[in-house]
C-alpha cells in the first residue's frame, strides 16, 4: 500500500491510499481526482496524465523510457525537470508518501 498525494494547482490536495496493481494515473481515475485526463487509458500515446513530481522527492521512481521523454514533449502544459506521465509509475510500497502536482490543463 502507498500513500500518494495529488496536488492542485488552485491548492487543493487528495491523498489517497493505493494497492498494486495500479499507477500513480490509475489512483486518480478511481477515486475520481479531477486533472487527469488519459485519454488512451495509460498506453503512453496521449499526454494527457502528465505529473510533476514534487521537488522534495526522493522515492525511487522507475526510469524514463523513450516513448515516455517523447510523448512528454507533446503535453498540453510544457515539460519540466520532473515532468511524468502518471500511466508510466506503477503504484509499489516503494512510492508510499509520492506527491505529484496537478498540471493547468491536459488538453
Ligand atoms: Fe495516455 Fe498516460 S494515459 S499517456
Amino acid at each position: 500500500m502507498a500513500k500518494i498525494t495529488y496536488k492542485h494547482p488552485g491548492g487543493t490536495v487528495t491523498v489517497v491510499d493505493l494497492d498494486a496493481p495500479n499507477t500513480v494515473m490509475r489512483g486518480a481515475k478511481l477515486n475520481n481526482i479531477d486533472g487527469i485526463e488519459a485519454q488512451c487509458g495509460g498506453s503512453a500515446q496521449c499526454g494527457t496524465c502528465h505529473v510533476f513530481i514534487d521537488q522534495d522527492n526522493t522515492l525511487p521512481l522507475p526510469e524514463m523510457d523513450s516513448v515516455e521523454d517523447d510523448v512528454l514533449y507533446g503535453t498540453a502544459v510544457p515539460r519540466c525537470d520532473t515532468s511524468r506521465l502518471s500511466c508510466q509509475l506503477p503504484v509499489t510500497d516503494a512510492l508510499d508518501g509520492l506527491v505529484v502536482h496537478l498540471p493547468e490543463a491536459q488538453s
